[in-house]
């Protein structure tokens, strides 16, 4: 939900802003735009679309100064045109801006300033914080910082903000409240960026804000206070991404990479989790809340999107080998609804981000009625992981593709471990099933490389269904959630229709739409359900829709059924989600490849989405 970078340091800004927000595009690409300062200069540029708009401008004529904000924006307020994108300016066109968030009071300021003479160019919200710094300055503050002090006292809602005045030209100020906002600190210079990818080239040390943040930078001192104005100590950490991380490398799009780096992943998790001597699991951060978590009959899941969908199949490997009651929440609905939890229960909250708002605020609900809280994340540093009382990082890198891969099938890897580590915890299960599971486990990379090889079939399979504009998505227990997380994907990247149902559930409804133009993925791997699915995959044939099956290889007979299969290797089927989403990936990847889709940037989306 749109991304903010600002500079201040000797080196040529423009390039830097360009740079760093080619790594936030991810955020939002509804436009982008920069203002630097050189001198008493301010110059602006801003352009409707991609950042490719925006560079096409700046090569006639790049921006002087080594002081600078930028924005890419993902509209909320106001469409996607120019005059609406970022960085803002006040009436004087002094004191440029640049924020991603809500401002929720700004038709209130809008109205008051607009009364006392200021005009508005824009439609959007966060217009107002340039007027109103202008106003505080006009009407007796003493400097930028007093100014926008005094400003963040009138604004309601989330912000991360930076705001820069051409009067003051060696100060960068910044703020946050509910929207990511990092400090990078570098050799002599300083960033200010929505997360870490954006500036890990130029620096790793940075500082996590917290809410209620206030950052003066000047020149290279910087002070960072609480919105008082108190100021506070400030811890920097190191983030250990690679660089390479944030680069396609060779690949045509990020989402085919993060596809690729699944096997490797989910080794490293191993790596981490597991004593390979005795076949243990390391759980630390489960170790901390281990005594509540004994006492817990209760665990409750909350997500959003495909972290949502990781969450589905971590109830049933929850129940499965637990034997704990479990629940899975969309975060959006738990965030109002009337919730009864036993006392100590425990909550997990499932983000990539660790800054989706829906799950935070639900976070924070459960932590007030006295749940344990414990979280899966992939961002360190992130707003959610600083809420909750323990976290369980599942290290995928950095995640650039809009639709998420890597960080499913790391979460769903993730859930598996946390899974067997309570059912041995809770002693529901037997030290030589514990060594079996974890051996199982221990092939996942192995297994996931082989689905890859598939790849080029995978393809011609989506040459074959790209022109299809209906899809059904279909499939049994814990593949039900992989069902939904296909159709997501390719809803996301290939603008086409698709529905998933509990293939259970065909002949209560959806069936009434089977025609030859529906194509319907259903995911059929040795299961108890398996001849259930083979019954639901002859319904459809029978009314002429088209038939993808991912089945187990070996399984010879469902070739008959159906029109094309992509085999996965067999695996016990409470796993199965984590080999299924492969292909489920691969599928739409291609098919909106051929389609001419966007890729890594949909239309309509962000990677973060840090508003309700
Ligand atoms: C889909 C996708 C989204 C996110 C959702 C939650 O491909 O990426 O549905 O899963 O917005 O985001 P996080 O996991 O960051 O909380």
């Amino acid at each position: 939900m749109c991304g903010i970078i600002g500079y201040i340091g000797k080196r040529n800004v423009s390039r830097i802003i360009i740079e760093s927000l080619e790594r936030l595009e991810y955020r939002g690409y509804d436009s982008a735009g920069l203002a630097t300062l050189d001198g008493n200069d301010l110059y602006l540029c801003r352009e409707v679309g991609s950042l490719e708009n925006l560079k096409a401008v700046l090569k006639d004529y790049p921006m002087k100064g080594s002081l600078g904000i930028g924005h890419t924006r993902w509209a909320t307020h106001g469409e996607p045109v120019r005059v609406n994108a970022h960085p803002h300016v006040d009436c004087s066109e002094s004191i440029a801006v640049v924020h991603n968030g809500i401002i929720e009071n700004y038709l209130e300021l809008k109205e008051k300033l607009q009364s006392s003479g200021h005009i508005f160019k824009s439609e959007t919200d966060s217009e107002v914080i340039a007027h109103l710094v202008e106003d505080y300055l006009k009407n007796g503050a003493a400097n930028l910082e007093q100014a926008v002090f005094c400003t963040l006292m009138d604004i309601q809602g989330a912000y991360a903000l930076a705001v820069m005045r051409k009067q003051e030209p060696r100060k960068l100020i910044a703020a946050r409240n509910g929207s990511p906002l990092i400090v990078g600190i570098g050799e002599g210079e300083t960033f200010i960026a929505s997360d870490a990818p954006a500036i890990i080239p130029y620096t790793r040390k940075v500082v996590f804000l917290d809410d209620y943040q206030v950052v003066v930078v000047e020149d290279d001192i910087l002070t960072i206070s609480n919105i008082n104005g108190t100021p506070v100590n400030y811890n920097i950490s190191t983030v250990d991404w690679d660089v390479n991380a944030a680069q396609k490398n060779g690949y045509p799009h990020f989402m085919l990479k993060e596809i690729h780096e699944q096997p490797q992943i989910v080794k490293s998790i191993l790596a981490e989790k597991i004593d390979f001597r005795n076949l243990d699991l390391k759980v630390e951060e489960l170790l901390k809340i281990k005594s509540r978590i004994l006492q817990a009959h209760q665990v409750i899941i909350q997500a959003c999107g495909t972290s949502f969908h990781a969450g589905m199949v971590g109830e049933l490997a929850l129940e499965y080998f637990t034997n704990l009651h479990a629940d899975v929440e969309i975060s959006s609905e738990f965030r109002y609804k009337h919730f009864i939890a036993e006392p100590g229960s425990l909550i997990i909250s499932i983000t990539q981000s660790g800054e989706t708002a829906d799950t935070l605020v639900a976070l924070k609900k459960a932590k007030q009625k006295g749940l344990s809280t414990f979280s899966l994340c992939n961002v360190v540093g992130s707003s959610i992981t600083r809420e909750s009382d323990s976290v369980f990082y599942i290290h995928a890198g950095p995640e650039i593709g809009v639709a998420s891969t890597k960080a499913y099938t790391a979460q769903l890897f993730c859930l598996y471990i946390i899974a067997v580590y309570l059912g041995v915890l809770k002693k529901n299960i037997k030290p030589e099933l514990k060594n079996n599971l974890v051996k199982e486990l221990t092939l996942i990379p192995a297994l996931m490389k082989k689905v890859l090889g598939v790849e080029q079939q995978i393809a011609h399979c989506a040459d074959k269904y790209a022109a299809f504009d209906d899809f059904y998505y279909l499939g049994r227990g814990v593949n039900y959630p992989s069902a939904l997380e296909g159709a997501l994907k390719l809803k996301e990247i290939a603008y086409i229709h698709a529905s998933a149902y509990p293939a259970g559930e065909m002949k209560h409804g959806p069936i009434a739409l089977v025609n030859p133009n529906l194509a319907a993925v259903c995911i059929a791997p040795r299961s108890a359900t398996y001849d259930k699915m083979l019954s639901n995959i002859q319904e459809i044939k029978a009314r002429k829709g088209k038939v993808i099956a991912i089945a187990t290889e070996g399984d010879e007979q469902i070739g008959r059924f159906v029109d094309d299969v992509i085999y996965i290797p067999d695996i016990q089927e409470i796993f199965s989600p984590l080999l299924v989403a492969l292909p489920l990936q691969l599928l739409a990847y291609y098919i909106a490849v051929k389609r001419g889709c966007n890729v890594d940037k949909p239309k309509n989306l962000a990677k973060s989405v840090t508003v309700e």
